[in-house]
């Protein structure tokens, strides 16, 4: 059976550009495939963070994506740092990547121009993800759009290590990424990708409050300036936004709406939050009972790891070996003893 992995950095809330260009999928593709999913703590602290919330984001991170209907019983979830292994193969895929291909990636040229002196862990920021992808050898990465390159990095990365450390084989499976309708949802400034980093998300688990907060100033199509202005519904990202959440019949009264000059933007606005407020009301009534039972989210993620050590301690013993290191002895206390 193919084996799925993907990632989610607890860098901020879950918002529903996470969810409609990956988690959903995630969740799906649990029915027919070996699934592996991960809270990439590690990849959170390559820029500024806050040491004091990390856990805490860490664990929020896990209960929406429990919530949303990640299930222990059929994939694996667990916590990056919980998994040594992936330092360890980064720092191998480290030695055969070059520097000029990490250089180039999209994401690492916007996040450098936040910093003054640029963190070397911002640039090796695609071979975490390349180390997360081949511990568990996995053949398809359900992501959004944003990763593609990453994703085409990794697929280098594997070729390079098949072809000096492979004999001849594809060891590492060069992973394909698998993308949603939805892989690249705007954010509510209608301008930019949905980003933690940028604040103009919808969280999954806000109140119905909160999302129509957020919802209201929402920028819509620019040449609307009053409601008697018809509108181009494909030029709005509140319309392209009812089309994940409103029934089709919804979708076509609102473009007609717009385009006659019916109704409002904030007319429109008022039924997708109604709407999205309805779709994700269950995902927040259950994260707010995993909430209440922190201990129990922490075994999952425990259990989790355990599993994902047994895939990643096989790859990493083949990866010594056909990389050519001494295996170490098994430990013989006899040795230790001073007396
Ligand atoms: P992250 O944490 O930024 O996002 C998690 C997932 O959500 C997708 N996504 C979006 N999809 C559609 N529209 C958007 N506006 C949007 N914003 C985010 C992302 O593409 C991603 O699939 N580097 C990764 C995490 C990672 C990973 C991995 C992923 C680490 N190791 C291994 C796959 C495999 C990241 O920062 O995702």
């Amino acid at each position: 059976m193919p084996r799925i992995f993907s990632g989610i950095q607890p860098s901020g809330e879950l918002h529903i550009g996470n969810w409609l260009g990956a988690v959903q999928n995630w969740v799906t593709l649990q029915e027919s495939y070996e699934c592996i999913y991960c809270v990439v703590d590690l990849h959170a602290v390559t820029g500024k963070y806050d040491q004091a919330t990390l856990a805490e984001r860490t664990r929020e991170m896990a209960i929406g994506l429990l919530a949303s209907g990640v299930d222990p019983e059929r994939a694996v979830l667990f916590v990056q740092s919980h998994v040594p292994e992936h330092s360890e193969l980064q720092w191998l895929l480290n030695t055969i990547t070059p520097i000029g291909e990490l250089e180039r990636m999209t994401q690492f040229k916007d996040k450098a121009q936040r910093f003054e002196s640029v963190p070397a862990g911002l640039l090796n920021y695609p071979v975490l993800m390349a180390a997360d992808i081949l511990l568990y050898r996995a053949d398809l990465v359900p992501v959004g759009d944003d990763q593609t390159q990453h994703l085409e990095l990794t697929r280098e990365i594997a070729r390079k290590w098949n072809a000096e450390f492979g004999g001849g084989e594809e060891w590492f499976p060069e992973p394909k990424p698998l993308l949603t309708e939805a892989k690249r949802i705007m954010g509510l400034d209608g301008q930019s990708k949905m980003s933690k980093s940028l604040g103009n998300t919808i969280g999954l688990l806000d109140s119905p409050e909160e999302i129509w907060q957020k919802l209201r100033p929402a920028v819509t199509d620019p040449a609307r300036v009053t409601k008697r202005d018809p509108g181009t519904p494909e030029l709005c990202n509140i319309y392209h936004l009812h089309r994940y959440f409103s029934p089709p019949e919804t979708v076509a009264l609102v473009a007609e709406n717009c385009r006659g000059a019916r109704w409002g933007c904030l007319d429109c606005k008022r039924v997708l939050a109604d709407n999205m407020i309805a779709t994700l009301a269950p995902i927040r009534a259950r994260a707010l009972e995993l909430r209440a039972q922190p201990g129990r989210v922490d075994q999952i993620l425990g259990d989790g790891a355990a599993a994902a050590r047994r895939i990643a301690g096989e790859t990493m013993r083949e990866v010594r070996e056909r990389m050519g290191f001494l295996e170490a002895a098994t430990h013989d206390s006899r040795l230790t003893t001073h007396d």
